[in-house]
Parts: structure tokens; sequence; C-alpha cells
């Protein structure tokens, strides 16, 4: 059913349309683009309005308890939708994707019977033939098996983007079994592309106009993929070898985990020109007794002295994490060595979560859950800091020049946006033919959560 090229006449040009909405992390950002270029081959043409839509999809997160719900807001909304359009004369197909539906399966028919499609994030390939045989049998299905096959090798090769920046994802799953966390649960065991097939992948990429490449997986740096010669390929090994793709200019790797920060993986921060100075390196926690009960499986030292040594690798790297407060248990004390951690590195950017807990996971089933008022409490404190280091940070970046890739056009005519080598975005104005390429601009502004400046005459 999937059409195996990158042929950009389908059989029924825009013939259907298909509407993809996105939750959570940017691996579902990736796996959306996925789906919609595998439905694209199968004449579905992308539409961002979901009235006009033949078919939508929610791809879904699982992670927080919020997250997880407002799937079943959005849910209501189709209902409506889906009525109106009967009303109208036209069917509507919905379907579920992404790690609710691998959580939940057929509950969430039960719950939101107006779903004809439940498909976990293994079988994105099989979404054609599934919606097809839903259609025929006019009953909805469910399919969160890991199957056998590869889905990556059944899906279409990659369509022209038009973007600047891509993701591209080389690993799945993960065998960390944090307490907290569902992702082993959604996404299954630890596998790794092939060296071959994302070397493969981001090729096509670089040919239809990216420059900048994020390699993903929710444990990224644990990647251990088939090398080119046969053998086993690190992390460090596959940046060195898309490093040599022509016309390549950045590239950038998340979410990694501190247990798997090899001496490698640091050392290719200092010689690897492509790789960006940019690290997000998720701690959680500061206390060593809750990252114990958490099973992150490092000490806070520890953290601190990885982070000592990607420094001494690179001294310019700006540090990114993600932490959670309110973890069953958490003390005062606890809590205030999470605050040390992050004074003591500094970082430029940072993610802060409550504690929510989840069904099936171990820290949900610990007694001392803590009150909703002390987690809100202690995440405004954390904000609060992490807010003021992001400030200084950025303003740290004002009199500098810096390689901008200009990724989109700005909200004010002549403006474009692009990101600095820090990621954060810098605001431009700029002729519009600098889309794609890497431009020096002189910093002379700094906000909260971007920057703004000048090009440079070349
Ligand atoms: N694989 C990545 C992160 C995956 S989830 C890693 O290992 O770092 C992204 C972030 O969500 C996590 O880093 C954690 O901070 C947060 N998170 C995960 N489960 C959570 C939960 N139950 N409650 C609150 N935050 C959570
Ligand atoms: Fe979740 Fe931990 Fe795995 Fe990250 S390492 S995905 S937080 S279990
Ligand atoms: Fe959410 Fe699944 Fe990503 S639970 S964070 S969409 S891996």
């Amino acid at each position: 059913m999937v059409r195996n090229d990158d042929s950009e006449d389908p059989a029924m040009p825009g013939a259907k349309k298909v509407h993809v909405k996105t939750f959570g992390c940017q691996m579902n950002v990736y796996d959306s683009e996925r789906m919609a270029e595998s439905l694209k081959a199968c004449g579905y043409s992308e539409t961002d309005r979901p009235e006009d839509a033949d078919l939508v999809i929610l791809n879904t997160c699982h992670i927080r308890e919020k997250a997880a719900e407002k799937v079943y807001s959005e849910l209501g909304r189709l209902r409506q939708l889906k009525e109106q359009r009967r009303l109208d004369g036209l069917q509507t197909q919905v379907a579920v994707a992404g790690c609710v539906a691998q959580a939940e399966g057929s509950e969430i028919i039960a719950r939101a019977p107006v779903v004809d499609l439940v498909v976990g994030p293994q079988s994105y390939h099989r979404i054609p033939d599934l919606l097809f045989r839903s259609k025929v049998e006019a009953r909805p299905l469910v399919e969160t098996v890991f199957p056998e096959e590869d889905k990556f090798k059944q899906l279409p090769r990659r369509a022209r983007t038009h973007a600047a920046s891509a993701f591209l994802t080389v690993q799945e799953g993960c065998d960390k079994f944090c307490t907290f966390c569902v992702v082993p649960y959604t996404r299954g065991m630890e596998y790794s592309r092939s060296v071959a097939a994302v070397v493969g992948e981001a090729t096509e990429l670089v040919q239809a106009g990216v420059a900048e490449i994020t390699l993903l997986g929710q444990n990224v740096n644990g990647y251990h993929g088939e090398s080119e010669n046969g053998g086993t390929a690190s992390l460090a090994a596959l940046i060195k070898r898309l490093a040599r793709i022509e016309g390549l200019e950045r590239i950038r790797y998340t979410t990694s985990h501190p247990r798997d920060m090899s001496d490698d993986l640091i050392e290719i921060h200092a010689t690897e020109r492509k790789l960006m100075p940019y690290l997000h390196l998720p701690f959680q926690s500061g206390s060593d007794r809750v990252l114990a009960a958490m099973n992150r499986k490092h000490s806070a030292a520890e953290y601190l002295d990885i982070v000592a040594r990607i420094r001494r690798a690179r001294p310019d790297i700006a540090l990114s994490t993600d932490i959670i407060v309110g973890f069953p248990g958490e003390t005062e004390a606890d809590f205030a060595a999470t605050l040390r951690v992050v004074e003591e590195v500094g970082f430029a950017q940072a993610y802060s979560f409550k504690y929510s807990p989840r069904p099936g996971t171990p820290a949900a089933k610990i007694d001392a859950q803590l009150p909703e008022s002390i987690k809100i409490e202690r995440l405004h404190r954390l904000q609060r800091l992490l807010d003021s280091q992001q400030t200084r940070f950025n303003a740290s970046c004002v009199g500098r020049t810096f390689p901008v890739l200009f990724e989109r056009s700005g909200r004010h005519e002549g403006q474009l946006i692009g990101r600095s080598p820090y990621l954060q975005p810098v605001h431009a104005f700029a002729a519009a033919d600098l889309l794609g390429r890497i431009v020096s601009v002189e910093i002379l502004g700094a906000g909260p959560n971007s920057l703004s400046g000048v090009i440079q005459a070349a």
C-alpha cells in the first residue's frame, strides 16, 4: 500500500485530506511528519483545518496526566465535528496514535466511540491499511502490538521538506525504567537504527535543503546501531560519520541520559565543528536519596562531574535540563539539593515539572505522595531560579556575533527568525533569500526567550 518512492505526484493528488495534531516530545513531531508522508503516498494531502479533514490523527503523549487528558477533550470536539460533517454528507475517520494509544489501547474506544483507529508508535507504516480495513469492516481497530518488521524500512522515503532544520529518529524506546516514567511501557525496549539507514535518511534530508539535523532518541546517547562495516557504532561514531555529509552544517542530539555520556561522546564535542555547543542533559533531582528512588542510577556529584568534563571539552557549551519537583517523599532538604545543583551548573534553558503519578509505574504506588500545594510552591521557586539563569545567559550574548540558521519569517514585515548555536531564537531584519542559510548576526538585544540582532556584511 505504501509507495516506496519520493514521487511528488500521488495517484490522486489532494483527493483526501488529513489533519495531524501533535502532542508531546520531538519524537512525536518526527513521527507525525512520517505519518503524513506515508498518507501522502496514498493520496492524502495535509490540511491545518480539522473541519476540512477526511482523516484526523491525534498523535498523543502520556508522560503526565495533563498531557493524556488533553486527548479526551480533543476527542470531545472531534465528536461534534464528525457529526457536523456527517450532516453535510461527509465521512470523517479519527485515529489516535502515539503514547496514549499504546498505553490505553481499546480503553480509548470505550471512552470515546468517535475513534476509528488506535495505533501505537511501532505500527505507523500500517496506518493506510488499517484505515482501509476499519472502513470496509465498519468497526474500530486497535493496533498496539510491537511488530516484527522494521517500521522505518516500510515508511516512504523523506519527501521534500523545505525546512532548514529537521528531526531524525535514530533510537527508540528505553530500558532505563526510571520509576516515574511511562516511556519504557509506551515505546518499548531500546532499539537503534543502523548507521547506513540514518546516513541514507540524513542524505535525503540534506538533498531536500535541510542544513541542520537533530538526532532523536528517548535515550539518544545510548545509541548502538550497526555500523557500516558490520560492527556496532556509538552515537559519537554516528555523529562523526554524519558530519562527512556535504551540505549538512549542524548536528544536534537529544535526549541524553547522564549514565550514557561516554568519553568518546564528550570528546567529540571538542573535535567536531558541526556538532553544536548545546546539550540537553536531564538530572531530575539534586538529592541522591530521591535519585535512588527514581532509579536514575547516578548521584548529584556524578552529574556535576559529567558537566565539568563536558565543559573542559567544550568550554562554551550551553546546558539545558529536565527537573521533576515533588517526587513522592521529597523533603524540603531534598528540594534544596535540587536548587543547589541548578545554582552550581547554571543552565541556559530548562524544563521543570511537577511530579505526576502515572498508572502502572512504580513511583505511583509509593504512599508518600505530596500534596499539590507543595509541588506548586516548589515548582514556582525552581522556575524563578531557572528563569533568572536563562535571562542572564541570554543577556551575556549581547555584543557577540553568532552564526544564525534562518528558519522562518517573523511576525514583522522583512523579519526572519533563526537559531543561534545555543538554540536561542534570533530575530533579524533580513532578505527572504537568507532562509535556510547560516548568516553572521551581531546580537544587539536579549529577552527572556529570544535574541535580536543585525546581519553582518559578508
Ligand atoms: N528520555 C528522556 C525524557 C523523557 S520524558 C530522559 O530520560 O531524560 C521528558 C521529561 O518529562 C523527563 O525528563 C522528566 O523530567 C519528565 N517526566 C517524565 N515522567 C514524568 C512524571 N511522571 N511526572 C512529571 N514529569 C515527568
Ligand atoms: Fe523515561 Fe528514564 Fe527512560 Fe528517560 S531514561 S525515557 S525518564 S525511563
Ligand atoms: Fe510523551 Fe511519548 Fe514523547 S509519552 S514525551 S510522546 S515518548
